[in-house]
């Protein structure tokens, strides 16, 4: 066990928020396969108390996933206050913010990574927000917006000052959208000067990764987004390296018990259609690397079945686990997104 601000948590390796990925049934199955925390992919506090049925549906979540956290985005401080109170009611364990999003709509009008320019007039935004519920405010943020404001030490003295449980860091500015490294060196120097927990996120691709960023830079956590998608095992795999245990190998009939769980969590979710759009990109995700992987995408793209998708899935996993090399797992992966 160790401890993450308020939270009592089994070891340090988490699930990234992810839009359009860590939904409910994904969050639910990747706390079964490991990660410690689970987080919601961002969603728009303005208005959040009259959203749509489809903005309701992504702060849904199940007793499983917990402690699980919601995100919220926005920039008005009036909105984000309602947003905490309403993800409160929801009953999450703690509300994230993030302040790491890149994509132009969102932080042209001031939010995500934009939150971070002015720490002077987030204060009192963090301040009402973390006043305004009891449950724990948590924020993720990049290093900086471009490489001549990396501010991030700043940032997480107001955190402090604000009340803040705890600080996620992707090593990238926002100006580096995907690009480039995370710059780990710089996650630890503000690690070593931060009074709050500090969870470090970018680029952890294998349990190696995992535990030894963990080690070399001090941090309290380290947070998995792409690495997950294509090795879902990695939570294990890195808590298991970590304790010093060896981890049960992969095998297909792993493979295939986790893809009936996949399976039995999002239809317990969502309707035929969405099945189906969430089945094929998490297989076309799970199978990156392996041998025959192009030729597999494209048949999980056209079958129009799901009994026949989640079949072929079978096959293709039970024959090209034999004849799989891991070292693609070393190569960047899906470069961009929200944070
Ligand atoms: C497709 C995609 C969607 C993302 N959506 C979010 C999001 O909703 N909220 C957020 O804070 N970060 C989001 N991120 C950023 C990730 O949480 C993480 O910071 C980033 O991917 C770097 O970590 P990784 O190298 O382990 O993937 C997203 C990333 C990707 C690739």
């Amino acid at each position: 066990m160790i401890r993450l601000g308020p939270l009592q948590v089994d070891h340090p390796f988490l699930l990234a928020p992810m839009a359009g990925i860590t939904n409910s049934p994904f969050r639910r199955l990747m706390r079964q396969y490991g990660s410690s925390v689970v987080i919601s992919e961002l969603v728009s506090a303005n208005g959040i108390e009259h959203a749509s049925h489809r903005t309701l549906e992504l702060l849904k979540f199940v007793e499983t996933e917990r402690p699980v956290g919601l995100q919220i985005f926005g920039e008005d401080e009036e909105n984000l206050v309602r947003a905490c109170q309403v993800v409160e009611r929801m009953g999450a364990d703690f509300v994230d913010l993030n302040m790491g999003c890149p994509v132009p709509k969102v932080v042209k009008k001031g939010g995500g990574a934009a939150m971070c320019r002015n720490p002077a007039l987030l204060a009192p935004v963090l301040a009402a927000m973390v006043k305004s519920v009891k449950i724990p405010v948590t924020i993720k943020i990049r290093t900086g917006w471009d490489s001549g404001l990396r501010n991030a030490h700043e940032i997480v003295k107001v955190a402090t000052d604000a009340g803040v449980a705890w600080v996620a860091i992707h090593g990238r500015t926002r100006a580096q959208g995907y690009s480039g490294l995370a710059d780990w060196d710089f996650i630890g120097e503000v690690k070593a000067k931060s009074a709050l927990p500090i969870i470090g996120n970018g680029d952890v691709n294998t349990p190696d990764q995992a535990v030894s960023r963990y080690k070399t830079y001090g941090v309290d956590a380290v947070m998995i987004g792409r690495g997950a998608l294509r090795n879902p095992f990695l939570f294990e795999q890195s808590r298991d390296l970590l304790a010093g245990r060896e981890s049960r190998p992969v095998t297909a009939e792993r493979i295939i018990t986790l893809l009936k769980t996949q399976r039995a969590y999002l239809s317990e979710c969502f309707e035929g259609r969405s099945v189906m759009l969430h089945a094929r990109k998490f297989l076309a995700w799970y199978s990156s690397g392996y041998p025959g992987a192009a030729e597999f995408r494209k048949k999980v793209f056209h079958i129009p079945e799901e009994e026949e998708l989640w079949s072929e899935a079978i096959q293709f996993f039970e024959i090209s686990l034999k004849k799989r090399d891991m070292s693609f797992l070393e190569e960047p992966f899906l470069m961009g997104g929200h944070g």
